[in-house]
C-alpha cells in the first residue's frame, strides 16, 4: 500500500520550504523538496559545462535520470544536499542556479527525468513534497493538497532577507525582478506550469505568521488523512 502524501505547491517566497519542514518534523514524515532536483541538475550541466538550452534537452534530460543527489537532514537549519559526494547546499541557493533551474524545468525530458526520482521519496509513514507540481503531476492522487499565494512584494522581501544572510551584494530591486522572471517563466510555460491542483487548499501567507500557516495546514491534514 502506497504511503500518504501532502503536496505544498507555490511559487517562490511563499513559504513552503518552511512549511513543508515544519509540517514533515511534526508528522515525522519524510520530505521531499522537489526545486533541489531541478537546482541539482542546473548546478550539475554547469559543473560539466552543458549549455542549458533547447539543443541539449536531451543530455539534461539523462543527466536527470542519473542525478546522484542525496539528502541528509540537519538537527537544525536547512537539510544539506550532497552531488557526487560534493556538499552544495549553499551553491544550490544563488542568483545563477536559481536561473538555471528555472530554465531547465521547461524541458519537458528533465521532468520527465525526475519522475520516478520523485516518487521513490514517498515511503512509509508518509511524504511532505513540496514544489510546483507536486498536486497536479507527481502526486496528482495525494489526500492532502496545499497550495502557497502571497504577494509578488512579500515574497520578493522574504527572499531578499534569506539571501541577505549569504550574500552582499544582492539588493531589493534585483530579487524583485528576478522572482517576476522565474515566476513569469515558471507560471507560463508548457510542461507543467504553475497553478494551483484541482481540490487544493489555498492559503494566502501574505499577513500571517509561520506559526499560522502550519496550524491551518496541520488541520487541513489531520482532515484528509
Ligand atoms: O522551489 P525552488 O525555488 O527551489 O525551485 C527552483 C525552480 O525549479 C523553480 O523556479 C521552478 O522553475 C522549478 N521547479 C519546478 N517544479 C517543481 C519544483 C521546482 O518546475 N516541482
Amino acid at each position: 500500500e502506497l504511503a500518504p502524501v501532502v503536496t505544498i505547491d507555490g511559487p517562490s517566497g511563499t513559504g513552503k520550504g518552511t512549511l513543508a519542514n515544519l509540517l514533515a518534523r511534526k508528522l515525522d514524515w519524510h520530505y521531499l523538496d522537489s526545486g533541489a532536483l531541478y537546482r541539482a541538475v542546473a548546478w550539475t550541466a554547469l559543473r560539466d559545462g552543458l549549455a542549458l538550452e533547447e539543443r541539449e534537452e536531451e543530455s539534461l534530460g539523462e543527466l536527470a535520470r542519473t542525478l546522484n543527489i542525496r539528502f541528509e537532514p540537519a538537527a537544525e537549519g536547512p537539510v544539506r544536499v550532497y552531488i557526487d559526494g560534493q556538499e552544495v547546499t549553499q551553491e544550490l541557493r544563488s542568483g545563477p542556479i536559481s536561473e538555471g533551474a528555472s530554465v531547465v524545468a521547461a524541458m519537458q525530458p528533465v521532468r520527465d527525468g525526475l519522475l520516478e526520482l520523485q516518487r521513490s521519496f514517498r515511503r512509509p509513514p508518509g511524504l511532505v513534497a513540496d514544489g510546483r507540481d507536486m498536486g497536479t503531476v507527481v502526486f496528482p492522487e495525494a489526500p492532502a493538497k496545499i497550495f502557497l499565494t502571497a504577494t509578488a512584494e512579500e515574497r520578493a522581501r522574504r527572499r531578499y532577507e534569506q539571501l541577505r544572510a549569504h550574500e552582499t551584494d544582492v539588493t531589493l530591486e534585483r530579487i524583485t525582478q528576478e522572482l517576476r522572471q522565474r515566476d513569469e517563466r515558471d507560471a507560463h510555460r508548457n510542461v507543467a506550469p504553475l497553478r494551483a491542483s484541482e481540490g487544493a487548499y489555498i492559503i494566502d501567507t501574505t499577513n500571517i505568521s509561520i506559526d499560522a500557516v502550519l496550524a491551518e495546514a496541520l488541520e487541513r491534514v489531520r482532515r484528509c488523512i
